[in-house]
C-alpha cells in the first residue's frame, strides 16, 4: 500500500550512492505502487545541472543499475517526472534559495532529507535546513555511513545534527540491516527453539563472520583511501551482524528493544588494549592479480596514491564478555578484491566429547552452521554420519542444506528499499541509534590508534585471493580454521 504523502531530498543526488542504490530502490518502490503520485525527488548537488539535464543522466544510470525486466517504460516516465534538482552549495546557506523554492511549506507533509554526502557535512547541512525553516515534526534526516572518522567526530556530528533534529528523527543507515538475509538472522535464532538452547559458550566453540567482496575500490578511491576496510566494513556492517547473533532475546521486536540488546553486546566486546591489537588484528592490502581470470589492478594503482597505507582486508579476533559468550572467540574478516563475494557466519560446535567409534579420532569433523548471506542466502548444517558398507563403522561429513531462493522463489528487495520506506514510516527499529554507533567507535578506535602508533604497513595479497596469510595465522594459531570453501 502506498506510503504517506512525502517528498524526498537527497544531497549529493549526483553521487555514487544516490544513481547505484538510492534511485533504482525508489524507481522499484515506484514500479510496484508505493508511492503517492505527488511524490517527488528533489537532488541538490553542485553540479551544474538543471531538472531537464538530470532527469536525463538519470535515465541512463536507471539502464545500468535497474535489472532489465524491472524496467517498464510508462513507470520510467512517470518517476523522471518525479525528479526535480537543485543546484546550489549545501554548505553554504547563501546559495540555498533555488532548494528552499522547491519547498515550500506544506501542512502534514513528510519530508525526507537523505545526506548522501561527505559527513563533514551533516552538521552544517542541518543547520541550514533550520535556519531555512525546512524542519518541522514532519521532517526525517537520514545519515549514510561512516558517521565521522572516529569517536570524536561521530560525536560532534551527532551533536550538530541532535541539536536540530529529535533522536527519533534522525536515521542511521546501516545498510546491512535492511537486507533480508541479515533480518533473518534474527528469525533464524528467535521464531525457532531448537538452536537458542545451544547459542552459548556451552556448546558453541566459536564464530565467524566472513564478508568477502569480488569488487575492487573502482572510483571510490578518494573516500576509501582517508577511510579503510576497518572504518568502512568492520565498524558498522561485521559488527551490526556480530550483534545480530551474539544478542540476547528481546521482548518485543519494537523500535528500541532490538537496539537496547545490540548496544548490550556492542559494550560487552572486550576493549582492545595495544597488546591485543598487535596480536588479534590483520591489516591486508590487494595488490595487483587475477579475478575470475580477469587482470586488474592494485589498490595503489586505484585510488592513485603509490604509498597508501590504507587497508583493504581485515581480520579481527574479538571477544564478547558475558554470561552467555564467555571464551567464546568471534574471528571477523571482509576485505575488498578477494575471489568471490560471499558473506556468511559460521557458528562452530565444540567437538564430541569422546571418540566412541573405532578408529574414529580426527575423523569425526566439530558440527558447523554456516549461515549464508550473500550473494544468495542458505544454511548448511555441517553432521557426521557412517559411510554405508559391510566393514566397519568408517566416518563421513554431510550437510542439511536449505536454499532460500528454492523455498522463496521470488527475488527479495533491496535492503534501500526495505529501508527507505521505514523512514518515512517512521520506524527505526532497523536503523542505528546514536549510542550504538559511539559504542561500535569505541571498540574501533583503539585498533585504529595502535596501528598508527606503530606506523602498521598492511600485507599485501594478491587480488582474487583470500586475503593475507596473517588472517589463516591468526586462527590457526588457536588451533581453528576458517571455513574455506564450505559453500562452494
Ligand atoms: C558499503 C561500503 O557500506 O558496503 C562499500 O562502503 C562496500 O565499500 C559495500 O562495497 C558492501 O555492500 P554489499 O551490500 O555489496 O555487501
Amino acid at each position: 500500500s502506498p506510503i504517506a504523502p512525502c517528498d524526498f531530498v537527497v544531497f549529493g543526488g549526483t553521487g555514487d550512492l544516490t544513481v547505484r542504490k538510492l534511485l533504482p530502490a525508489l524507481y522499484l518502490r515506484d514500479r510496484d505502487g508505493q508511492l503517492p503520485d505527488d511524490t517527488r525527488i528533489i537532488a541538490v548537488s553542485r553540479a551544474g545541472l538543471d531538472a531537464a539535464g538530470y532527469r536525463d543522466k538519470v535515465h541512463g544510470e536507471l539502464e545500468r543499475f535497474v535489472t532489465s525486466d524491472a524496467l517498464d517504460e510508462a513507470v520510467v516516465d512517470r518517476f523522471l517526472r518525479r525528479l526535480e534538482f537543485a543546484g546550489i552549495d549545501a554548505a553554504d546557506g547563501s546559495t540555498w534559495e533555488p532548494l528552499t523554492a522547491l519547498l515550500p511549506r506544506e501542512a502534514d507533509r513528510i519530508r525526507v532529507y537523505y545526506l548522501a554526502c561527505a559527513p563533514r557535512l551533516f552538521g552544517p547541512i542541518s543547520e541550514n535546513l533550520a535556519a531555512n525553516g525546512l524542519v518541522d515534526q514532519h521532517s526525517r534526516v537520514v545519515l549514510e555511513k561512516p558517521i565521522g572518522h572516529d569517536l570524536e567526530s561521530a560525536r560532534a556530528i551527532n551533536d550538530a545534527v541532535g541539536a536540530v533534529f529529535d533522536e527519533s528523527q534522525i536515521f542511521r543507515i546501516d545498510h546491512y540491516l535492511g537486507k533480508e538475509s541479515v533480518q533473518n538472522l534474527l528469525v533464524t535464532r528467535f521464531a525457532n527453539t531448537v538452536l537458542e538452547p545451544l547459542w552459548n559458550s556451552t556448546s558453541i566453540d566459536h564464530v565467524q563472520i566472513t564478508v568477502s567482496e569480488e569488487i575492487g575500490v573502482g572510483s571510490r578511491g578518494e573516500y576509501y583511501d582517508t577511510s579503510g576496510a576497518l572504518r568502512d566494513m568492520v565498524q558498522n556492517h561485521l559488527l551490526q551482524v556480530l550483534c545480530l547473533v551474539a544478542m540476547e532475546p528481546p521482548t518485543y521486536v519494537d523500535r528500541e528493544s532490538v537496539r537496547d540488546e545490540k548496544l548490550k553486546v556492542l559494550q560487552a566486546l572486550k576493549p582492545m588494549t595495544p597488546e591485543d591489537a598487535e596480536r588479534d588484528t590483520v591489516a591486508g592490502q590487494y595488490g595487483p592479480g587475477l579475478v575470475n581470470g580477469v587482470a586488474v589492478p592494485g589498490y595503489r594503482d586505484e585510488a592513485d596514491n603509490a604509498d597508501s597505507r590504507t587497508e583493504t582486508f581485515v581480520a579481527v579476533k574479538a571477544e564478547v564478555r558475558n554470561w552467555r559468550w564467555a571464551g567464546v572467540p568471534f574471528y571477523l574478516r571482509t576485505g575488498k578484491r578477494m575471489e568471490r563475494r560471499h558473506s556468511e557466519v559460521v557458528i562452530a560446535f565444540n567437538p564430541v566429547p569422546h571418540p566412541m567409534f573405532p578408529g574414529s579420532e580426527g575423523t569425526s569433523e566439530p558440527n558447523r552452521l554456516v549461515i549464508r548471506l550473500q550473494p544468495t542466502e542458505g544454511m548448511r548444517l555441517h553432521m557426521t554420519a557412517k559411510e554405508p558398507g559391510p566393514g566397519g563403522i568408517r566416518l563421513r561429513p554431510v550437510s542439511l542444506d536449505l536454499n532460500y531462493t528454492e523455498v522463496f522463489p521470488h527475488p527479495s528487495p533491496d535492503a534501500y528499499e526495505r529501508l527507505l520506506m521505514d523512514v518515512v514510516r517512521g520506524n527505526p527499529t532497523l536503523f542505528m541509534r546514536r549510542d550504538e554507533v559511539e559504542a561500535a567507535w569505541t571498540w574501533v578506535e583503539p585498533i585504529l590508534a595502535n596501528w598508527a602508533r606503530t606506523e602498521r604497513v598492511p600485507r599485501r595479497y594478491p587480488a582474487g585471493t583470500d586475503g593475507p596469510v596473517d588472517a589463516v595465522t591468526l586462527i590457526e594459531r588457536d588451533g581453528r580454521t576458517w571455513n574455506e570453501g564450505a559453500l562452494r
